[in-house]
């Protein structure tokens, strides 16, 4: 059984393998085939049930999959309870800001009635954020599966391994080249920000004394200026939330690219892409080429959350199958 003796056959296969499978990986969209054939049906229909209670939440599924992607791998240590105060729960990205545990439970729940102790946290959360984004107008992949889930949750290291919407662009370029990620995908999964919400916390610094300026953000369009000063001057607990994308709050589409070219990015992090000095010779012109190319947007986007997704995957014999998201097996 030589290969070469049909190399023709074998480099066509070889090629078309190339194609589907995006990433070189261990990960396999027919990981569940035999164990959890209806894994896919289970998790869209939890997913399309949270949505029609709340559509913010296709937004709050999408992000956990980057968060917990990017502290230890796409391992679901985020939702680890952990031991209170350390655990990534508790770390400033994620603070009073991450949400959506309580619907990873339901669909955790509806997945272990069908196929008890076969899929992980971490797999769940890669085909929530799937079907978040389908379901908001978004493109459909091939989720690729067979993570395991990781035994620790780590606080300290998601405020140093999570970008923070202070950070210069080369911070968070830097950040993303840590987990393998290029300043492309940077630009392409920041698009995720065309759906969700965020706080005023997380903003309001650009709207009266900019980096000690005692101006606004001078990026900032003006009219947006006035309005995000009136909906922040009101904010006393610190929860009061306004959209990312200000064109189509819940549509998955390449608005937020558009607001980028319009100073309308909502977070500082947004508007660097395409406003600051470091952009000119790093993502400026592909923020450009996205807002009129929602086709190759959405595209890259499908092919950015599979490279993501396959950031450092525990597998083999790696990690565990939690029985619970919240807690690892016991002994
Ligand atoms: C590039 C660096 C990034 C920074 C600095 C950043 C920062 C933030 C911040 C501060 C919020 C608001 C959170 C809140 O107010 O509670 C937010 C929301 C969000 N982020 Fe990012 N983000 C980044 C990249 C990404 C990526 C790569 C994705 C997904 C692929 C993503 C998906 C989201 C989504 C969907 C929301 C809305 C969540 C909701 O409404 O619950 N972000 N982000
Ligand atoms: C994360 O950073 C915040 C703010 O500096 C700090 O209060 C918190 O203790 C840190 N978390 C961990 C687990 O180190
Ligand atoms: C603006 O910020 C700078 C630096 O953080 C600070 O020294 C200054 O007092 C602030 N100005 C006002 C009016 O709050
Ligand atoms: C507001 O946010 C704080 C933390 O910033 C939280 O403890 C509190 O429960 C929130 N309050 C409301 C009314 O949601």
């Amino acid at each position: 059984m030589n290969r070469s003796c049909n190399s023709n056959a074998y480099f066509g296969l070889m090629s078309l393998f190339m194609l589907s499978v995006a990433v070189r990986s261990e990960l396999t969209p027919y990981f569940y085939m035999e164990t959890c054939p209806d894994i896919f049906r289970i998790v869209r229909t939890e997913v399309q049930n949270a949505l029609k209670n709340e559509i913010r939440m296709a937004a709050s599924l999408l992000r956990l999959h980057f968060h917990d992607c990017f502290v230890n791998g796409c391992d679901g240590s985020l939702l680890l309870d952990g031991d209170g105060e350390d655990s990534e729960k508790f770390a400033t990205p994620n603070l009073n800001s991450a949400r959506g545990f309580e619907v990873i439970d339901i669909i955790k729940s509806s997945v272990e009635s069908a196929c008890d102790g076969v899929v992980s946290c971490a797999d769940i959360l890669a085909i929530a954020a799937r079907d978040s984004v389908f379901l908001s107008g978004g493109p459909f992949w091939y989720v690729e599966l067979g993570r395991r889930d990781g035994l620790v949750s780590n606080g300290a290291l998601a405020n140093q391994t999570i970008p923070s919407p202070f950070d210069t662009l080369d911070t968070i370029i830097s950040k993303f080249n840590n987990v393998g990620l290029d300043a492309k995908d940077l630009v392409t999964l920041s698009g995720a920000h065309t759906i969700g919400r965020a706080r005023c916390t997380f903003f309001s610094n650009r709207l009266f004394n900019f980096s000690g300026t005692e101006e606004p953000d001078i990026t900032l369009e003006t009219n947006m200026l006035s309005e995000l000063q009136n909906v922040c001057q009101q904010d006393e607990d610190g929860n009061i939330t306004t959209v990312l994308d200000q064109n189509s709050a819940d549509q998955f589409d390449n608005n937020y690219f558009n607001n980028l070219l319009n100073g309308k990015g909502l977070l500082s992090s947004d508007q660097i892409l395409f406003s600051s000095d470091e952009a000119t010779a790093t993502t400026k012109s592909l923020v450009q080429y996205y807002s009129y190319n929602e086709r190759f947007f959405l595209m890259d986007f499908a092919y950015a959350m599979i490279k993501m997704g396959n950031i450092n995957p525990l597998t083999g014999f790696d990690g565990e199958i939690r029985k619970n998201c919240r807690v690892v097996n016991s002994e």
